[in-house]
């Protein structure tokens, strides 16, 4: 292995569109976290940059949807992100944004030293338009129908609802999100990063590369081999919110956001450093290891884009690893922002506060390294009541109150502990082993383990009994555990620090020079050394305290649209544009009838559908509804309902759906039957 001299850790740019949730902190900000403390405890030389992604469609995006500028997004989503990083403990050493005057004129060098000396081609391509609103359109400002699942509020570039990515020629009935007209076809310049002649030089990159995570180097030869390999990509866009493009001829174009975003963690360096030289050694220095912290989706902009920049501008250094995660699921379901199914870091430091370390411990235990995995409250739960407080707090507190009570608080003369010496740095080589791959469930097991060779060691000696026979020997096994508290305050630092600095001070071991070097030693407290009292580590956490928490999940699921602030703009373009004209021809195909609940049942395991028997005259239909957060099962039986009679039928859940049932949909996405005025015999028809 080489001798880095100095390491360089990025963890992904955030977008500042909305707040930190757990899938972005067990995604790469507390690996990235724990990485870089452990190498500050090692001494080595570190520097820990991130900062806000201020650019990008997203965040204008999110400006209209709440009525206020894109300025007025980030600077609330910036200051938000900063706060709950730092009081959750990720401990960057600089934390800046793109929208910053240092970050605007490095990526705009950067951009400029790369036109001059030739590495972009020149191009004109057909690209959305949309003529009421004189723009061009991301993707993401077209909708329409997903033409996968029947969505009609698909998005040009992916329907959220099924989650298949599409491009804007595959909606049906596409719309621009701006006017609602349809959006059309017309030519602009951009300038291209020929990644189809860079491939040569990216592959080359990446063999010296082949020991990186199986998950991110098989996404990148994936990219290299499928199709025609690696093409073209367009560094600039036709939008209105970004750094402007400074080359003649590129008036109302900015960079585009991927080119600029990861260019943010140069510009943070430099700001961080006050533009000095001193910034340089951690972006120019061959013997710096640079290594990026991401989620997967970011996998192909550090692998492949990022670099190949990095290579065509030629005065930086590129990654070294790019440690990617999977995805976290919450509940068994996709994280997602726009449904409000996730939980925001800010507001859990609001409601557990103090507990940092719990959801640092839980993330880290099931830290989506190599597959997607699950969060879940009950989980939360288990892991802080039978191993926070059974394994790790019970020890302290055992082994403190103990040490109180027969040696007045002291630390006890010393017997011979080679054993647990052995043992300890032994766990410690494991420890070091998983951190080095990246493997950060593996390296919290063996520090729990350390705790747990704890407990049984006071299981199997029984210093409360000895000490009726034995005071010495009671001395001995108090000391051999405080040394595993001691030891334990070090090698968890980096995954648990609030622990850590509790433990320190529960041993009056504040202002201590210790570090990495000192795991293992059995003498880091002396004897006779004056310890102070014990505190409660963790505390258990009782039922109803999850309960709330998943309610919450529920409820903030259900009530997305009336949590948005509605601004008038925003109402007006809540009422869906007008759809295409068609005949009566088209109309008529439709089997519309009148119908009856007989019966609605909760489907297990989908918290949105309900499934309904209806009779309908002329039979009786099963049909699967999405109603269930707008409706108690109960209540429905005996309602008259329009139904589509003649849709074919869909397998929902296991279940087959015959039919649809009519509902209106207000603009907070409350849904209201249509039912007709009076009672009327089932399979009237509907006209
Ligand atoms: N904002 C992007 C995201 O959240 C990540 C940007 S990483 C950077 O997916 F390298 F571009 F900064
Ligand atoms: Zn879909």
């Amino acid at each position: 292995m080489k001798n880095w001299k100095r390491y360089t850790i990025t963890a992904a740019l955030p977008y500042a569109n909305g707040p930190i949730h757990i899938g972005h902190l067990a995604g790469c900000y507390l690996p990235a976290d724990i990485y870089v403390r452990y190498l500050r405890s090692q001494k080595r030389d570190t520097f820990f940059v991130c900062g806000s992604d201020e650019h990008g469609v997203p965040i204008t995006i999110k400006a209209r949807k709440e009525g206020i500028t894109p300025q007025q997004v980030v600077d609330k989503y910036h200051n938000m992100m900063n706060n709950s990083f730092a009081e959750f403990g990720i401990s960057f050493d600089a934390y800046g944004r793109t929208s910053s005057k240092i970050h605007h004129q490095t990526a705009s060098d950067f951009f400029k030293v790369m036109f001059e000396k030739n590495c972009f081609e020149e191009r004109e391509t057909e690209q959305y338009y949309d003529e009421n609103a004189q723009q061009f359109l991301a993707d993401r400002y077209i909708t329409g129908t997903c033409p996968n699942c029947g969505n009609e509020h698909a998005y040009g570039d992916q329907c959220e609802k099924c989650g298949t990515s599409l491009s804007p020629t595959d909606l049906i009935n596409p719309k621009s999100v701006l006017s609602g007209a349809p959006p059309v076809k017309k030519l602009t310049k951009n300038w291209f990063l020929p990644l189809n002649k860079l491939q040569p030089k990216i592959e080359k990159y990446l063999e010296q590369h082949s020991d990186w995570k199986t998950n991110v180097y098989g996404q990148c030869k994936s990219w290299l081999q499928s199709g025609d390999g690696l093409q073209p990509r367009s560094m600039t866009r036709d939008l209105d919110w970004g750094i402007p493009v400074p080359v003649e001829g590129a008036e109302g174009k900015v960079l585009y956001v991927w080119f600029d975003a990861p260019i943010g963690y140069i510009s943070n360096t430099i700001e961080h450093f006050g533009n000095d030289s001193d910034w340089q050694k951690w972006w120019k220095d061959a013997d710096t290891r640079l290594v990026h912290f991401i989620g997967k989706d970011n996998i192909v902009f550090h692998c492949i884009i990022f670099p190949a920049m990095l290579m065509e501008h030629g005065d930086f250094i590129t990654a070294d690893n790019v440690p990617a995660n999977e995805f976290l699921n919450l509940e068994g379901d996709k994280l997602s922002t726009s449904r409000n199914w996730a939980v925001w870091l800010h507001e859990y430091l609001e409601e557990f506060p103090g507990k940092q370390d719990v959801l640092r411990y839980t993330l880290c235990a099931n830290m989506p390294e190599t597959k997607d995995n699950d969060f879940t409250w009950k989980d939360f739960q288990t892991k802080n009541n039978s191993e926070l407080v059974a394994i790790l707090g019970n020890l302290v507190n055992r082994v403190l109150v103990l040490t109180d009570k027969y040696f007045e608080g002291k630390v006890p003369h010393a017997g011979t502990c080679t054993d647990l010496q052995n043992f300890i740095l032994q766990q410690k080589e494991k420890v070091e082993k998983s951190l080095e791959e990246f493997r950060f469930r593996e390296a919290l097991h063996e520090v729990m383990n350390i705790a747990r060779h704890g407990n049984k060691l006071l299981t199997e000696k029984e210093p409360w009994k000895l000490i009726k026979t034995d005071k010495d020997a009671t001395g001995i096994v108090l000391y051999d555990c405080l040394q595993i508290i001691a030891n334990i305050a070090l090698i968890a630092e980096p995954f648990l620090p609030f622990t850590s600095q509790k433990l320190f001070t529960m041993l009056n071991l504040i202002d201590n020079n210790l570090s990495w070097k000192n795991i293992g030693e059995m003498e880091i407290l002396k004897s006779n050394h004056q310890l102070n009292k014990a505190n409660l580590l963790f505390d258990k956490i009782e039922d109803d305290v999850i309960e709330v928490q998943v309610a919450k999940l529920k409820r903030a699921e259900s009530n997305i649209s009336t949590a948005l602030p509605i601004s008038t703009e925003n109402a007006v373009q809540k009422i869906a544009a007008a759809q295409p004209e068609i005949v009566f021809d088209d109309f008529a195909k439709i089997d519309l009838r009148v119908g009856t609940i007989l019966s609605a049942e909760k489907i297990e395991k989908a918290d949105k559908l309900l499934k309904l028997t209806v009779d309908l005259g002329f039979e009786t239909r099963t049909i699967v509804s999405g109603i269930a957060q707008h409706f108690k099962p109960e209540d429905l039986p005996g309602t008259q309902v329009c139904v589509v009679a003649n849709l074919a039928p869909r397998k929902l859940r296991g279940i087959e759906s015959k039919g649809m049932i009519l509902m209106a949909e207000d603009e907070n996405g409350k849904l209201i039957f249509i039912v007709p005025k009076e009672k009327i015999t089932n399979g009237s028809e509907v006209r």
